[in-house]
């Protein structure tokens, strides 16, 4: 099996710390200042669709740790590190990145008063891994999936809203492990949405990436971690 094969699976890794969700929601509001250049350069860059009129974006983003390349790379933003020093270790740390080659850390938060269907995507770079901070009313709030019909080697340019003829029409669910856990995201193979049935609901995911230039050497330390995650929860992972 290879990775590109696994399009869902949690992985088999130490749980994230609580975090106060609340304090780290309203972290993110009050540092919108702070963050606004850095949400522009992925705007720029199409890194994100969060400006896209065509898409429900279910989220109010921060970025909180960022270190891309020599044109921006400003490390921790609003000290965030200092505000939340273990679960900023365990972000980097549990996917065995040394803090030179974490690229970024993105926190997704769904909004409040979101409910129904987040827009189709997939996520910048070919496979990710994620971690889910908080997950309130598991099994009505979901993660979807739909397969692509091509079996791609790489993450193909697709315009938003994705055409549904790329697409398999059959719709999976990714099953949540817990409220709290590392898992891994396939972005070549499958677009994803998430899916909100309560209100209100505290829902946090969390995307870690290498930079541009180490990008491959973090996935190519997590692969068999990966491969094995999906044996060993293979009741909820969901494979090419
Ligand atoms: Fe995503």
């Amino acid at each position: 099996m290879d990775l590109l094969d696994i399009l869902y699976t949690p992985l088999d890794l130490p749980q994230p710390p609580e975090v106060n969700t609340k304090q780290l929601i309203e972290w993110i509001e009050t540092h919108k200042q702070d963050l606004d250049p850095y949400k522009k350069y992925a705007y720029d860059n199409n890194i994100t669709s969060e400006n896209n009129p065509r898409i429900i974006w279910p989220w109010n983003m921060g970025i909180v740790y960022l270190n891309w390349d020599k044109n921006i790379n400003p490390g921790w933003i609003g000290n965030f590190d200092k505000t939340f020093p273990d679960l900023s270790k365990y972000m980097y740390s549990v996917f065995d990145i040394p803090i030179e080659e974490l690229g970024t850390i993105v926190i997704l938060p769904t909004k409040k008063n979101h409910t129904g269907m987040g827009f189709l995507h997939q996520d910048p770079g070919d496979i990710g891994i994620r971690i889910y901070l908080e997950f309130e009313h598991i099994g009505k709030n979901k993660l979807l999936i739909q397969k692509t019909k091509i079996p791609y080697t790489c993450q193909q340019t697709i315009p938003l809203p994705v055409d549904p003829d790329l697409l398999q029409s059959e719709v999976l669910e990714c099953k949540t492990l817990t409220n709290r856990y590392c898992w891994f995201i396939n972005n070549t193979r499958a677009f994803h949405g998430t899916w909100t049935e309560v209100e209100n609901s505290t829902r946090i995911a969390v995307i870690v990436s290498g930079n541009y230039e180490s990008g491959h050497k973090v996935m190519k330390r997590l692969k068999n971690k990966i491969l094995e995650s999906a044996e060993k929860y293979k009741d909820y992972a969901i494979l090419w």
